[in-house]
C-alpha cells in the first residue's frame, strides 16, 4: 500500500531543447513553484557558453555544475517531481539520449522565434522511438516570433508529432497580452509594461462573453475568438490515453523568463504526466510496484577532483525500494554490493537517504564497478533494455604517446568508455583502437582526463569513417556473410560489447554494401533486436 502510494506520487521527467531555447530558465521557474529554491539565478546553466568550446577549464566547470544539477527534485501538489538534467550541447547528445531511458515523460521547449531547431529534432526523434509522452512548451512569447498556427504546423511536420494546443497566445512580442488557457478555461493576463511576473487570472468559460473586449480590447478579442474557433475545428480534443501512448502532444505557450504560463504548464503536467512506468528487461516486463528492488545505471559522473578517482553512478529505480546498507545483486558481475551512503537529490542539493522508491534516482559512489546499462536487483537475473549506442560522427585512432604508461592508458580508456564519454572500437585486422564520438569536443575531454586522472598521454589520428554500422547477418554461417567479412576485412571492428561493426566511408558505400549483401543487415544503432 505504502509502496503504491509513494510510487504514484512520483513524476520523473526530462526537459529537452535546442541550446538557448530556455530549458535552464524553465527548470528554475519550476523549482521556484515547488518552493525548492528561493530566488531566480539559483540553478546555474550547465551549458558550455558559446566561444568556449575548446576550453578545458570550461569543460571541467561544466562537469562540476552538472553533477549538482543532474537531478533536481521538488514537491508540488503532493507529487514528488524529479527533473533529470539533459545537456543541450550537441557534443554531449549521447548523454542526453541515455538520460531519456530513465525518464517517464518529457517537456520539449521551443523558442517561438526560432521554431523547431536541429537538436530538438534529434532528441524528439529518440522520444518518439520510445513512445515517451511529451508536452511542448513554446517559450519567449514576450518576443516577436512566428505565428502560433505556423509554429504548430512546423512542430507537426518537422517533429512528426500530432499536437493539440492547451493554451493559446493573445498577441505576441510587443503586443503580447496574455494566454487563453484551453485546459483550465481561463485567461491569464501578462503585464507587459513592467515585464514583472504579475499574474492575473480571470475565469472565462465562454470567450463570447462581451466582457472579453473590456479586458483585452476589441481587436485582440476578435482575433482570439477566431483563433480559438480554428483551434477547436482543426485540433483534436486532448485525450490522455493518446498522450500516454505518445500519439498526441499537448502544447503550451508562455515566457519562462517572465514566469508566464509556467504554472499552467506545471498544473497540467502534475495532472496528466505518467507516474513511473513498467520497463522492459530482456527477461520480462518489470512493474514499478513489484516489491523487489530493481534498477539500472543510466549515467556515471566522474569526480571533479582528479586525486580521487571515484565516481557517482546514477541509478533509476524501476521497481520496489532501494534501501541503504542492503546487499543488491550487480547482475553483470554476479556479485552482491552494499551501499552505505546512497545519495538522493533535492533541488540542487544531494543528501544521504535510507530509502528511495521506484521512479527516484539514487547516486551511488563507485570505484569502477559500474558501467552504463548495468542492472542491480534483489537477486533476480535481469538486464534492462534500452541503452543503445548510436553511430558516432567522428572517428580517430588513439595512440599511446608515453610507452611507459601503457597500462594506465588502457585503464583510463576503459573507465572513460564505461562512463559513456565515447565509444571504443577495435579493428579486426590489426587490433588498433578507434575512438568514436558525437562531437569533436570529446577528444579533448578524453585527452585531458587521461592525463590528469590516469597519468597517461595519448595522441590521435584521423580515420575517415562516415558511419559505424552494426552488422547483423541473417545467417552467420552463410557464404554471403563469409564473403562480406573477407571483402570488408579492413573495415571491420568490434565494439566494446564484442558486436561486429562495419566502418563505412560514405553513404554510397553503405548503399552499395547493402545491395551486394542483402542478407547482411546494417544498423545505425547498437541495439536493434
Ligand atoms: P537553455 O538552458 O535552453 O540553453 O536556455 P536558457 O534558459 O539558458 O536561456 C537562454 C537565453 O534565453 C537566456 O538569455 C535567457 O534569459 C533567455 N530566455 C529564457 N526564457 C526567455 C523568455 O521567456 N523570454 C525572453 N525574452 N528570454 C528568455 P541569455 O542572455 O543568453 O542568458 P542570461 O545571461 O540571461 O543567462
Amino acid at each position: 500500500m505504502q509502496l503504491n502510494k509513494e510510487i504514484n506520487k512520483r513524476r520523473t521527467f526530462g526537459i529537452i531543447s535546442h541550446p538557448d531555447a530556455g530549458k535552464t530558465t524553465l527548470t528554475e521557474k519550476l523549482l521556484l513553484f515547488g518552493g525548492a529554491i528561493q530566488e531566480a539565478g539559483a540553478v546555474k546553466s550547465n551549458k558550455i557558453k558559446k566561444g568556449a568550446t575548446s576550453d578545458f577549464m570550461e569543460i571541467e566547470r561544466q562537469r562540476g555544475i552538472s553533477v549538482a544539477t543532474s537531478v533536481l527534485a521538488f514537491n508540488y501538489k503532493e507529487k514528488k517531481i524529479n527533473i533529470l538534467d539533459t545537456p543541450g550541447h550537441k557534443d554531449f547528445a549521447e548523454d542526453t539520449f541515455r538520460t531519456l531511458t530513465a525518464v517517464d515523460s518529457v517537456i520539449v521547449v521551443i523558442d517561438v522565434a526560432k521554431g523547431v531547431e536541429e537538436q530538438t529534432e534529434k532528441l524528439v526523434e529518440v522520444c518518439r522511438m520510445r513512445n515517451i509522452p511529451m508536452i511542448i512548451f513554446i517559450n519567449k512569447l514576450d518576443r516577436e516570433g512566428k505565428d502560433a498556427f505556423d509554429l504548430l504546423d512546423e512542430v507537426e511536420q518537422k517533429l512528426g508529432l500530432k499536437v493539440t494546443p492547451l493554451s493559446f497566445p493573445i498577441g505576441m512580442g510587443y503586443d503580447f497580452k496574455g494566454i487563453y488557457n484551453v485546459w483550465e478555461k481561463n485567461i491569464n493576463l501578462f503585464s507587459g509594461d513592467s515585464k514583472k511576473n504579475i499574474e492575473e487570472t480571470i475565469a472565462f468559460d465562454d470567450v463570447n462573453n462581451p466582457e472579453l473586449e473590456k479586458i483585452i480590447g476589441e481587436k485582440a478579442a476578435e482575433e482570439l475568438r477566431e483563433n480559438l474557433e480554428l483551434v477547436y475545428e482543426v485540433y483534436p480534443d486532448f485525450d490522455k490515453d493518446a498522450y500516454m501512448k505518445s500519439e498526441l502532444q499537448p502544447v503550451f505557450f508562455g515566457s519562462a523568463l517572465n514566469n508566464f504560463g509556467v504554472r499552467e504548464l506545471l498544473d497540467c503536467f502534475v495532472e496528466i504526466a505518467p507516474p513511473p512506468l513498467p520497463k522492459k528487461a530482456e527477461e520480462r516486463l518489470v512493474k514499478p510496484n513489484e516489491e523487489a528492488f530493481t534498477g539500472f545505471v543510466f549515467k556515471i559522473h566522474a569526480n571533479m577532483d582528479p586525486r580521487h578517482r571515484d565516481r557517482l553512478a546514477f541509478i533509476k529505480i524501476v521497481s520496489g525500494t532501494f534501501e541503504r546498507n542492503t546487499p543488491y545483486l550487480h547482475v553483470r558481475h554476479n556479485k552482491n554490493l552494499k551501499f552505505s551512503s546512497p545519495n538522493a537529490f533535492f533541488a540542487e542539493k544531494k543528501e544521504i537517504v535510507d530509502i528511495s522508491y521506484a521512479g527516484d534516482i539514487v547516486g551511488l559512489h563507485d570505484t569502477g564497478n559500474f558501467k552504463i546499462g548495468d542492472t542491480l536487483t534483489q537477486g533476480e537475473v535481469l538486464n534492462f533494455k534500452g541503452i543503445p549506442s548510436f553511430s558516432p560522427e567522428h572517428f580517430r585512432y588513439i595512440n599511446n604517446a608515453d610507452p611507459m604508461k601503457a597500462k594506465q592508458l588502457d585503464k583510463g580508456i576503459n573507465q572513460l568508455m564505461d562512463e559513456g564519454v565515447a565509444q571504443l572500437f577495435t579493428l579486426e585486422i590489426n587490433n588498433r583502437k578507434v575512438i568514436g564520438t558525437v562531437g569533436a569536443l570529446q577528444y579533448e575531454v578524453i585527452q585531458y582526463r587521461l592525463e590528469h586522472e590516469y597519468g597517461a598521454k595519448c595522441s590521435y589520428e584521423n580515420l575517415p569513417v562516415h558511419k559505424a554500422c552494426w552488422v547483423d547477418p541473417v545467417d552467420s554461417n552463410s557464404k554471403e556473410f563469409a564473403e562480406f567479412k573477407r571483402v570488408k576485412q579492413k573495415f571491420l571492428a568490434k565494439d566494446k560489447q564484442g558486436q561486429l561493426v562495419f566502418f563505412a566511408d560514405s553513404a554510397f558505400s553503405i548503399q552499395m554494401t547493402q545491395q551486394k549483401y542483402p542478407n547482411v543487415k546494417l544498423h545505425f544503432v547498437s541495439e536493434y533486436k
